[in-house]
């Protein structure tokens, strides 16, 4: 049997369409517009497609959107400058500097920064430690992506096992602290794999809910998947182009063998990516009603 597809890209639309309004009303009632910077170093193409993407769908929802483009050589006392300035700018709500950055700049110190009521990553230390003991402000927007996937796809997700593969700060270490909390969209029995687990097959079988964020196309093959899972697929992985100069884009995720083990799969593209992206603009709307002190 094929799996369901968890289609993000509508999801993220539906989302969109509220946030477009709340913009809207906040700009009548209120008289304040949602400011979102983002800040690019260097020329990486990966990054400056996201960032491109960003920037579009914040312009598209009407909000005040910046792009601060800077130099691979910037200094990181340069960079510290400027997010100085946006921290001290009343017109920005948030604020994202794009990872990674180059290797001489510490990225910690960078984030670190930021003011914490402007993380609309939720990469500040501070957000981190507050998402740790269930008293989260900002989550960190591919988690919250997938959490919102899982919940708006009707998954059972409490006392469920879910094992997630891949343990970086954006993506494994989070949703994994996300899916372990009390409350909506948790109360799972969460296992983390990495490079160092010995059998990575042998956790991925027990999962009810599998979440992939390893960055190797194609890693998770169909029989490494208990049937009837929830597979929700985080990889972006350039395999080639084509002959018009059109990225290929594949998972971490063996679509065709997994859709016919798993219940219901993220397909990419068009899956977790549009909701990494329509929830910073939701970070970014309630940066401003929390900054501005609107509690509507
Ligand atoms: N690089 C890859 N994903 C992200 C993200 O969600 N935020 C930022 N700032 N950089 C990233």
């Amino acid at each position: 049997m094929a799996a369901k597809l968890i289609k993000g890209a509508e999801v993220a639309k539906e989302i969109r369409a509220e946030l477009k309004e709340e913009v809207a009303r906040l700009k009548e009632k209120h008289g304040v517009v949602p400011g979102l910077v983002t800040i690019l170093v260097g020329e990486n193409p990966a990054s400056q497609s996201y960032v491109r993407a960003k920037q579009k769908t914040a312009h598209e929802l009407g909000f005040y959107s910046v792009q601060d483009d800077q130099p691979a050589d910037i200094s990181e006392e340069t960079l510290l400058g400027l997010i100085d300035k946006y921290n001290k700018d009343p017109k920005i709500h948030g604020i994202l500097v794009q990872l990674p950055l180059p290797k001489h700049i510490n990225e910690t110190k960078i984030l670190y920064a930021i003011d914490p009521d402007k993380d609309v990553d939720g990469f500040h230390p501070v957000n981190v430690g507050k998402l740790m003991i269930g008293e989260a402000n900002y989550l960190p927007c591919t988690p919250f992506g997938i959490q919102e996937l899982l919940i708006r796809s009707g998954t059972q997700v409490e006392g469920a096992e879910a094992v997630v593969v891949g343990r970086s700060n954006i993506v494994g270490k989070p949703i994994a602290m996300m899916l372990v909390q009390k409350g909506p969209g948790a109360n799972a029995t969460v296992t983390v794999c990495h490079t160092r687990t010995k059998d990575i097959a042998f956790h991925t079988k027990r999962a009810d809910i599998l979440i992939v964020a390893a960055g190797v196309p194609e890693y998770i093959k169909g029989d490494m998947i208990k049937p009837g899972a929830v597979v929700i697929d985080v990889g972006v992985n350039e395999v080639g182009r084509t002959p018009e100069g059109k990225r290929i884009l594949k998972g971490d995720v063996a679509f065709d063998e997994a859709k016919e083990v798993a219940s219901a799969i993220t397909p990419v593209p068009g899956g977790v990516g549009p909701m990494t992206i329509t929830m910073l603009m939701k970070n970014t709307v309630k940066a401003c009603k929390v900054l501005n002190n609107i509690n509507d």
